[in-house]
């Protein structure tokens, strides 16, 4: 565990590193997204902007979806709102985040005026999770499942282990449902202390609209929506909550799910078949992480011809030689691959 300084850029994102025509492997918004039936709901829904938005209905839709109850759940502005919620509602003594992981939690919860710890999860471990490493004493845990950068899907079972009566266990599954079956989520289990944190922009293509939830006891769900500002989720978001919750849309996300893991498999056989790539865990998210030697400037000879991935070194625990590349559809995946190839010699 460390405790330190601002030495790595928490507030940048993959978003950054995008535009100017280039291909966006740098960015986990899943390709072809929004699809059109849900354009059409969120359309639907602007007739009703006159009116301030009322939530009962995308309480109800996200509840049924998870098999909970709807005083379990807390809709936010994406799941970057619920970190700042988190980090305002509650008094953590000793706020932990469990790292490389998103940046936004830790950012949430220093602008709140928290010391944050960090565990750092290492590649020679493959980015495991030893719940032992975490202070017994922490009584906020941050953890991401599957986790961005690393894209390693944490078990339900070894999650379990981090819990405590008096701790918050923050799991930020933003890309679970990007898992084909979800087998790790802890989005339905009664764990004392348990908050889970879910992303509609991912697999949804909602990033602009800003969409997510929490699912928590009723208790902590009350804590946080004390300090969240009224009308927090816009009427067209929560059009797209309840259209995101049915079961089709629930068997439309499994599909790409399944899909999303054939290309993946298609990228990492590409990138690794050079000797100067290594990877470290499984990946089973939408994206992969990998280190390769003079990451920076390939980085930037990769955008010279066209190719937009996200640098590793603004994440904790990594540095100047990681990348993380975003899985997409095997045309675009092969032309990148030609452009990698031979930016490696
Ligand atoms: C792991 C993780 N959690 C949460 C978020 C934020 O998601 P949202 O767009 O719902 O705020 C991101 C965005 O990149 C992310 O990577």
């Amino acid at each position: 565990v460390t405790q330190r300084p601002d030495d790595f850029d928490l507030n940048h994102h993959g978003d950054l590193e995008v535009g100017h025509g280039l291909v966006d492997l740098a960015v986990n918004v899943r390709a072809g997204t929004p699809p059109g039936w849900l354009v059409e709901e969120i359309g639907a829904s602007l007739g009703d902007l006159a009116a301030y938005p009322r939530q009962d209905a995308a309480l109800a839709a996200v509840a049924a979806r998870h098999h909970r109850d709807p005083s379990q759940i807390l809709l936010t502005a994406g799941a970057a709102e619920a970190f700042v919620l988190i980090a305002r509602a509650f008094r953590p003594r000793h706020p932990v985040v469990v790292h490389p992981q998103f940046t936004e939690p830790e950012a949430a919860l220093r602008s709140a005026g928290h010391l944050v710890d960090r565990v750092i999860l290492g590649p020679e471990t493959g980015f495991a999770l030893d719940p032992r490493a975490v202070p017994a004493d922490a009584d906020l845990v941050v953890i991401g499942n599957p986790t961005n950068p690393t894209s390693v899907l944490h078990s339900a079972d070894e999650l379990r282990e981090l819990a405590r009566p008096d701790r918050i266990l923050v799991v930020d599954e933003a890309f679970m449902d990007a898992v084909p079956g979800e087998p790790e989520s802890l989005v339905g289990a009664s764990i004392p202390g348990l908050v889970v944190v879910r992303s509609l922009t991912k697999t949804w293509g909602l990033a602009g609209l800003r969409v997510g939830y929490v699912v928590a006891a009723p208790g902590l769900i009350e804590q946080l929506a004390a300090v969240q500002s009224q009308w927090p989720v816009s009427t067209p978001a929560l059009a797209a909550a309840i259209a995101c919750s049915n079961e089709r849309a629930v068997a439309e996300a499994a599909a790409a799910a399944a899909e999303l893991d054939r290309q993946r498999a298609h990228l990492l056989a590409g990138l690794t078949c050079a000797d100067a790539v290594s990877t470290y865990g499984v990946a089973r998210g939408p994206f992969v992480l990998v280190h390769v030697a003079g990451a920076a400037v390939l980085r930037e000879q990769l955008r010279e011809r066209g190719f937009a991935v996200r640098r590793g070194d603004t994440f904790p625990g990594l540095g100047p030689d990681w990348l993380r590349i975003a899985v997409r559809p095997e045309p675009v995946t092969d032309a990148f691959l030609k452009v990698w190839q031979d930016a490696l010699g």
